[in-house]
């Protein structure tokens, strides 16, 4: 599979510059996790107290969510990364399509509106480039919780029957261990009268934090974390004061990134637990990992082809298959790399050829034979996780590395340009 040269006119989109072949140093800083922060910010709208999310990463998509949350009436206030949340006088629980649409985790407040208002009407997020990601599992849930669920001209219509508004408790078992139809439950549930188990949920550290902050609220939650919870409903919920994780995903990345270009660095904060298959990986190709109480210190060795098939949590993490790629297209041997979790994240296997990596596609399995040496190209980057690998390939390859499609990179890497030029990294970022 070769992609087509990007047009002349992708140089000029806007891109990061990357000069190729520096070693890096010192520490990065992991922000709060993205895919944690959007959905505690729905957890909002299920109290009418103020809550005060810290460790918010400052993303694009963070400004997207609250412009949403906004538009239904819920007064925000945002110093650095704390931002309060006052949903006290809601004005509307349909958030509009042009905001929704393009933020999957605006579909999952659909579980808050509707246990907070007895109503809501949310658009159908559209698939994207890595999968139709469809929300069946999301809508199977709130019918059981009592629900009537319509879906009519790209729009998810719910409402709870009866004069009291109050979804009820039930069992749930989950077709697939899907992250946000288990936040949406869960929040749904969390007021719903009576208890619900969700079974075949999914373990990720994004949907413990969610428990964690709704228990924090009051809510009745055991098993977050684990495959099957139950939530015993509570009639309301209150503010609080909460901490978002840290971003298990940029941290992995920025191990990644110590990793391809050979540099003994610290990346911190880090929760070993939320990256444990993503360590195993590591040290299997070639790095040692030393965990100092709050960060990790890597020190990569000979890297090695190994083997990586993404799986649901605590699997090795489906937003990490591309970056990973990247360093094992500059390892010694062989490696396949299998996506099992989206039928289409693959798209970077094209932009890595252009630099020279070795990379057959056979179904949703990757062979990469490493390379000596990865050479610097006009690279896009095709969704928000591809983009990073292609900026971990450029700070490996030699020359120089034109790296598009920031729209993508800025929804999930706050500030990486600085982030990795304090670390003697090369390069900047080229508006036009
Ligand atoms: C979350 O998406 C993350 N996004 C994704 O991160 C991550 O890749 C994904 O979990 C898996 O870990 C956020 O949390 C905002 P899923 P989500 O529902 O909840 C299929 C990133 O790069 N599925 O667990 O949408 C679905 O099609 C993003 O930060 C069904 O088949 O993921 C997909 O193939 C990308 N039916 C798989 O399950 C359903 O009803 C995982 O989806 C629901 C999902």
């Amino acid at each position: 599979m070769t992609a087509a040269a990007p047009a002349s006119q992708d140089i000029l989109k806007p891109h990061l510059e990357i000069q190729g072949g520096n070693r890096l140093q010192g520490e990065l800083r992991v922000s709060g996790a993205k895919n944690s922060a959007l959905v505690l910010m729905t957890a909002a709208l299920l109290t009418e107290d103020t809550l005060t999310l810290s460790n918010v990463p400052p993303l694009t998509d963070i400004d997207g969510m609250e412009s949403i949350l906004v538009s239904m009436g819920v007064k925000v206030r945002r110093s650095s990364e704390t931002i309060h949340l006052q949903a006290s006088d809601l004005t509307s629980a349909e958030p509009p399509y042009e905001l929704v649409n393009g933020l999957r985790a605006s579909f999952f407040a659909i579980g808050s509106i509707l246990a907070r208002m007895g109503h809501a009407k949310v658009p159908l997020p559209g698939g994207c480039r890595i999968g139709a990601r469809p929300v069946v599992e999301h809508i199977r849930g709130l019918k059981a919780l009592g629900a009537v669920v319509t879906v009519e001209h790209g729009v998810v219509s719910a409402t709870v029957p009866g004069d009291r508004k109050r979804l009820k408790g039930a069992s749930i078992v989950l077709d697939c261990p899907s992250v946000g139809a288990t936040e949406t439950i869960l929040m749904a549930a969390s007021l719903a009268k009576g208890t619900s188990v969700i079974e075949n949920a999914a373990q990720e550290p994004e949907v413990q934090d969610l428990a964690n902050l709704l228990n924090a609220m009051g809510a009745r939650i055991s098993g977050a974390g684990g495959p099957s919870i139950t939530v015993e409903g509570v009639e309301r919920l209150h503010g609080c004061d909460y901490t978002v994780i840290p971003d298990r995903i940029e941290a992995g990345t920025f191990l990644l990134a110590a990793a391809i270009t050979r540099s003994t660095m610290r990346i911190a904060p880090v929760v070993p637990d939320h990256l444990n298959s993503v360590l195993q990986k590591l040290r299997d190709c070639g790095c040692v990992l030393e965990f100092d109480g709050d960060g990790i210190v890597i020190t990569p060795g000979t890297i090695k082809g190994i083997d990586i098939t993404t799986q649901p949590f605590p699997g090795f993490p489906t937003d990490l298959q591309a970056p990973f790629m990247a360093l094992l297209a500059t390892a010694q041997g062989t490696s396949v790399i299998t996506e099992k979790i989206y039928e289409n994240r693959m798209q970077h296997v094209g932009e890595l050829q252009r630099m020279g990596a070795a990379i057959r596609v056979q179904g949703n399995a990757a062979v990469v034979e490493g390379v000596p040496s990865l050479s610097g190209a006009p690279v896009n980057g095709t969704d928000l996780r591809a983009s990073a690998a292609m900026v971990l390939a450029g700070l490996v390859a030699k020359g120089r590395t034109q790296v598009s499609g920031l729209n993508h990179l800025d929804r999930g890497y706050a500030g990486i340009e600085a982030k990795l030029t304090a670390s003697g990294a090369k390069l900047e970022r080229h508006c036009s």
